[in-house]
């Protein structure tokens, strides 16, 4: 038999391809931003009046773009950068807050993490968002801070929240706070074109926020390139990754060629073809190397309609996957493009079973159908041509079915701590 830590130890003496493989993570945030210095540049301009007329404006931007293009990191730089800047250069103590909307889908969830992103303590429940947010600007002012506050995924919060809500946090300065010294400004980032703000916000809100505005485009396949390039050196052994490799990649994915323009995906699929190479390699079946043909082998399994749902699916509870997983299953088997919400349902008290997790009743069951329909990760309509009674009908149209499974069936491992 062989030994445990024989086991180990040979794992750990395998080749591996990687050098630093956290480099490839959707999350990680690299160093340098190559193709973003306009933007770069333009947050900077807008918001150069925090720092030479402190609390005199309180600056919006909105930043628009499809998944991938760069919009959160982009953000998530400026904003260290900018705030160690204004202290070192101006002494002004300004704090950057990145709230992610797919996770804090409440106003209440929203100051909370402000509060928390200003290093604040103050006890969270029993008070109305008006005295929240007076007590954050209070502390605000007594530590003399700013802060820059992003609203991540924005589009997402404007479906959840109520009208009144809404005017709360965009209008804060104008209407709630008028007169005070302006400590607070709003980057508000949406996925889609402006029509999905527009049908979300009413007009009037809508032009508020959208004063100063900044669209991402798509990368192309040359700024693709430089951008991958830029993560083989962070993530991959030294001559481990060869230049066609790169080229498959970024031609198939460039805007330019068709391809939706997004890193994400581009890093994604190096990420995949890295590990193919290495395990093929661990399995004596070729060189330690990633080639052309390990990034072709994967290309099928990394769908661009997926890796963007897949920002989405990590934000979800487990009882939200399941039934996600329960629709997906039923589509697949019967090959229609909706299926009857009951027999979802049903479907998902299987699946809760074999995982051992107590299904929720109906009302609970309907809810997160109506989330994920929100969120649009599903399609929902209520009657079908050619069938009696009504019901709601669940659809899903983004990608592949099996690839949505299998990812499903990842974040469910990783959930559940599998
Ligand atoms: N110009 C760039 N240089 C380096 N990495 C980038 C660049 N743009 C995007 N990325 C990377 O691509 C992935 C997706 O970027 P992200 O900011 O999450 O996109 P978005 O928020 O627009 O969906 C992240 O891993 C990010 O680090
Ligand atoms: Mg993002």
């Amino acid at each position: 038999m062989v030994s445990i830590d024989s086991i180990i130890e040979s794992e750990l003496r395998a080749p591996t391809i990687f050098k630093n493989e956290a480099a490839l993570d959707p999350d990680y945030v690299p160093e340098r931003l190559p193709h973003r210095e306009e933007e770069v540049k333009l947050l900077a301009s807008y918001f150069k009046a925090l720092v030479e007329a402190p609390g005199e404006v309180s600056v919006r931007v909105l930043i628009t773009g499809r998944t991938g293009v760069g919009k959160t990191v982009t953000t998530k730089l400026f904003g260290s950068y900018f705030s160690e800047l204004a202290w070192s250069r101006y002494g002004v103590r300004l704090k950057y807050i990145h709230i992610n909307c797919q996770k804090h889908r409440s106003l209440s969830s929203v100051l909370r993490e402000i509060k928390n992103g200003l290093g604040m303590s103050f006890p969270d429940r029993g008070f109305a968002p008006r005295d929240y947010a007076e007590a954050i600007l209070e502390y605000m002012e007594r530590s003399d801070t700013y802060a820059i506050v992003t609203l991540d995924d924005f589009d997402q919060l404007t479906r959840q929240l109520s009208r009144d809500e809404l005017f709360f946090l965009v209008r804060l300065y104008d209407d709630i706070f008028r007169g005070r010294r302006k400590r607070m400004s709003f980057i508000y980032i949406i996925r889609f074109g402006l029509g999905s703000l527009y049908a979300s916000l009413d007009e009037g809100l809508g032009d508020y926020v959208t004063r100063n505005l900044i669209t991402f485009k798509p990368y192309t396949s040359n700024q693709l390139r430089t951008i991958l390039w830029d993560r083989v050196r962070e993530a991959f052994r030294e001559g481990t990754v060869d230049e066609g490799a790169v080229d498959v990649i970024a031609e198939a994915i460039g805007v330019n060629n068709g391809g939706p323009g997004s890193a994400r995906t581009a890093i994604v699929l190096l990420h995949r073809a890295g590990k193919y190479a290495e395990y093929l390699a661990r399995e004596g079946k070729g060189p330690l190397r990633l080639l052309p043909m390990h990034v072709r082998h994967v290309m099928p399994t990394v769908d661009d309609s997926l890796v963007q749902v897949q920002e989405i699916l990590q934000s979800l509870s487990v009882h939200h996957l399941l039934l996600l997983k329960a629709a997906a299953q039923l589509l697949l088997e019967t090959g229609e493009a909706f299926v009857r919400i009951g027999e979802v349902e049903e479907r998902y008290r299987e699946l809760c079973r074999e995982i051992g997790e107590r299904p929720r009743g109906h009302t609970k069951v309907y809810e997160y159908v109506m989330d994920l329909a929100r969120r649009g990760v599903v399609v929902t309509k209520k009657s079908m041509k050619g069938r009696r009674g009504r019901s709601t009908y669940i659809g899903y149209n983004a990608s592949p079915l099996e690839g949505l499974i299998r990812f499903i069936d990842e974040q469910l491992g990783i959930r559940r701590g599998w």
